[in-house]
């Protein structure tokens, strides 16, 4: 079978796609720098699959290190989850991302070409999308015009980055998938989504809340147009997510692939924290404050693309994802 090597593979949404690989029979090897996750990912993985991926604590930044792995294993693919995410902190320190996310990026993909591994999936992001003149986001679409923030921007460099190696290096196999809004865990409650310091998702931000961590949540904006006045987003299930990479990996080949992974049903801040406050019994204190800079008022994915080339498909609901959000919460009534 087939090996694999998994960048930010302790993180949220990688942790969930190792346990997905595992269990569709793939050997994982994880590259972590732990700077927004544990170690102890590892063990949890491993009660849930019975097996335990190889961990190397590594920056993508220590480029001999690096090689150095790629000389003792033989890849197939890459997945790359390694990055910053944190909106905020990027408007704060533009350095820090264009680092952090570029020149990993670069060192990962000069690594693999040295060692002839030749196909890697991409963790994008709605984000590249910017804004567009329809909420629903189709892969043809044009991006990059209208991002609000650097980290936004990185997504969208690496995408041509990724793109310019495709067209100097005919053999070499790009997937683009552009994750819409994660949010849940794996059903057993043993992984989820457990950010460092102050979270800037709304879920994680939720989850403080009912855990008494933050006194309310603060809703940014009821005036925008859209149904009940709050943003909407495509919240998708993090287990749909890892699964629709298993699905991409089935359907590499050469150049570049992009897939929207989304449900494309819009759902409203609104509408999740009364649905938390319903599934959990508990409501989210809140209050509506003034909307975030950068926020769009409606985004969500037209995923028809990975739905009939990949034979991917969301199946999960908001439900979903916050009953299983409440069992990771030890929370569950
Ligand atoms: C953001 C980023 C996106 C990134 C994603 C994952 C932008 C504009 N957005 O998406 O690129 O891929 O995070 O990291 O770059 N909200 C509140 N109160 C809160 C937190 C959020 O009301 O305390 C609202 C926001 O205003 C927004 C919605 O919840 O309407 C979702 O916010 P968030 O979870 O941060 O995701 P996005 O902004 O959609």
């Amino acid at each position: 079978m087939h090996k694999i090597l998994v960048t930010g593979g302790t993180g949220f949404i990688g942790s969930h796609t190792v346990v997905e690989l595992l269990n569709a029979g793939y050997d994982v090897d994880i590259i972590d720098n732990l700077c927004n996750s544990k170690a102890a990912v590892i063990d949890q993985i491993e009660k849930i699959t019975s097996k335990k991926p190889t961990l190397y604590k590594l920056d993508l930044l220590e480029r001999e290190k690096l090689n150095e792995i790629f000389e003792n294993n033989q890849y197939d693919t890459v997945l790359h989850f390694a990055g910053l995410k944190a909106v905020a902190e990027s408007v704060e320190n533009p350095l820090l991302y264009y680092h952090a996310n570029l020149g990993t990026t670069i060192n990962l993909v000069e690594s693999m070409l040295a060692h002839n591994v030749n196909k890697i999936i991409f963790s994008s992001s709605a984000t590249v999308y910017g804004e567009q003149d329809s909420p629903e986001c189709f892969e043809n679409m044009q991006t990059g015009s209208g991002i609000t923030n650097p980290y936004g921007r990185t997504k969208y460099m690496i995408e041509e980055i990724l793109k310019d190696v495709c067209i100097a290096h005919p053999d070499f196999s790009v997937t683009l998938l552009r994750y819409f809004n994660p949010i849940g865990n794996h059903p057993s409650g043993l992984i989820g989504e457990d950010p460092n310091g102050i979270p800037n998702n709304i879920m994680p931000v939720i989850t403080r809340v009912a855990t008494g961590k933050l006194s309310e949540l603060q809703i940014f904006g009821n005036d925008y147009d859209t149904p009940d006045g709050t943003c909407q987003r495509d919240f998708i299930h993090v287990e749909d997510l890892a699964r629709g990479h298993t699905c991409a990996i089935n359907h590499i080949h050469p150049g570049i692939q992009i897939y929207n992974l989304g449900t494309g049903r819009p759902n409203s801040v609104l509408e999740l924290v009364n649905a938390f406050g319903k599934i959990s019994g508990h409501e989210i204190p809140y209050t509506i404050t003034n909307r975030r800079p950068g926020d769009l008022a409606a985004v969500w994915a037209n995923p028809s693309r990975a739905n009939t080339e990949l034979g991917w498909k969301a199946k999960l609901t908001i439900e979903d994802a916050i009953r299983d959000t409440l069992k990771f919460l030890n929370l569950r009534k």
